[in-house]
C-alpha cells in the first residue's frame, strides 16, 4: 500500500485520492498497486456504488514517476502495477469520475478515457507527451481516443502531443464539465451521490454496455504495453528521461 494515496469513504462513494503533491502527483509502482487494489475492491463490494479520483490542488497527475521509467530504461525491472491498474481501470464494473485540477499528464489524461464523468478546472491542461519521450500512449488510449474524440483530434492529442486545456478538452468531449477550483470537490462529490441513488444494476448494465468491449480494450493496453516497453528501452526514450532528471529549474 502507498502512503501516497488515500482511500476513503464519503457515503457509497469512495475516494481515492492521489496525495503525492511534492512530485505533482508523479506515479509510483506504490501508488498504481494501491489505484488499482481499491478500484478491484469496489467491484464485489455493494455499499460502494461509485469512485471518485482525484488529486491535490494544482496537480492530479504529472503521469507515470519518470525515475520508475529509467529503471526499466536501463534494464530493470518495471513490475506489472502499471497493467495491472490499466486492466483494472478497463474492467472496472462501477462508475468512474475524476475531479482534475491543474497538472494531468501521461496517464493523468488518459485516466479520463475511463471515467464515466470527469471535471476539471479552468486551469486544467491535458498533456500526453508520449512520442516526445520516445514511447507510444497507452491506456487503451489509441483505441478509445480516436473512438471518443475524433481520429484528427485523438492524434493531435496523443500522437503530437499538443497540450488541450480544459475548455478544448470539454469541447472535443475529452470530459463532462469545467468547473472552478472552489467548487470542483463539492460538485464531483454531488454528482457521485447522484449516481449512488440510482437503481444499481441498471446503471451498472448502461455503464457495461456503453463502455464497450472490455477484452478488446485488454488486448489493445497488452498490445500497447508490449511496443511501450520495448520503446522504454531505447535510446531515445532513455535520453528524454535523462534529460527531464538532469533539468534545471
Ligand atoms: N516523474 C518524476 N518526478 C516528477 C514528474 C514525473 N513524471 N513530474 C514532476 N516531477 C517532480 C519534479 O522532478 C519536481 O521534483 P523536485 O522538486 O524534487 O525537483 C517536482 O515533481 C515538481 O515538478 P516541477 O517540474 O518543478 O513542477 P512544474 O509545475 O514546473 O512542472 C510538470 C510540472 C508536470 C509540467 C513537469 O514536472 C513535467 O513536465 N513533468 C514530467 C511529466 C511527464 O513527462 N510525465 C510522463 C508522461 S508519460
Amino acid at each position: 500500500m502507498s502512503e501516497h494515496v488515500i482511500v476513503e469513504r464519503q457515503g457509497a462513494a469512495q475516494i481515492i485520492r492521489m496525495n503525492r503533491g511534492d512530485k505533482k502527483n508523479a506515479l509510483t509502482r506504490a501508488m498504481y498497486a494501491t489505484m488499482a487494489a481499491a478500484l478491484n475492491a469496489s467491484n464485489d463490494d455493494p455499499e460502494i456504488r461509485v469512485n471518485v479520483i482525484m488529486g491535490v490542488p494544482g496537480a492530479f497527475s504529472a503521469g507515470n514517476d519518470i525515475a520508475d521509467f529509467m529503471v526499466i530504461a536501463t534494464g530493470g525491472d518495471g513490475g506489472t502495477e502499471v497493467f495491472d491498474f490499466l486492466c483494472a481501470l478497463a474492467t472496472l464494473k462501477k462508475p468512474l469520475i475524476s475531479a482534475v485540477d491543474g497538472v494531468a499528464v501521461g496517464i493523468g489524461t488518459t485516466i479520463q478515457f475511463h471515467c464515466d464523468l470527469s471535471f476539471a478546472t479552468p486551469r486544467t491542461v491535458f498533456h500526453t507527451p508520449f512520442t516526445d519521450l520516445g514511447i507510444i500512449p497507452e491506456a487503451g488510449s489509441t483505441l478509445i481516443g480516436p473512438a471518443l474524440l475524433g481520429r484528427q483530434a485523438a492524434f493531435a492529442m496523443l500522437a503530437l502531443g499538443e497540450p488541450f486545456p480544459a475548455d478544448r478538452a470539454h469541447q472535443v468531449g475529452l470530459i463532462y464539465k469545467v468547473v472552478a477550483e472552489d467548487a470542483l470537490e463539492a460538485e464531483v462529490l454531488a454528482a457521485a451521490a447522484r449516481i449512488a441513488e440510482k437503481p444499481p444494476t441498471a446503471l451498472a448494465t448502461a455503464r457495461r454496455l456503453m463502455a464497450g468491449d472490455t477484452e478488446k480494450l485488454v488486448a489493445r493496453i497488452t498490445e500497447e504495453g508490449q511496443h511501450f516497453r520495448k520503446l522504454l528501452a531505447s535510446d531515445e526514450a532513455r535520453q528524454a528521461f535523462m534529460s527531464f532528471m538532469s533539468r534545471k529549474k
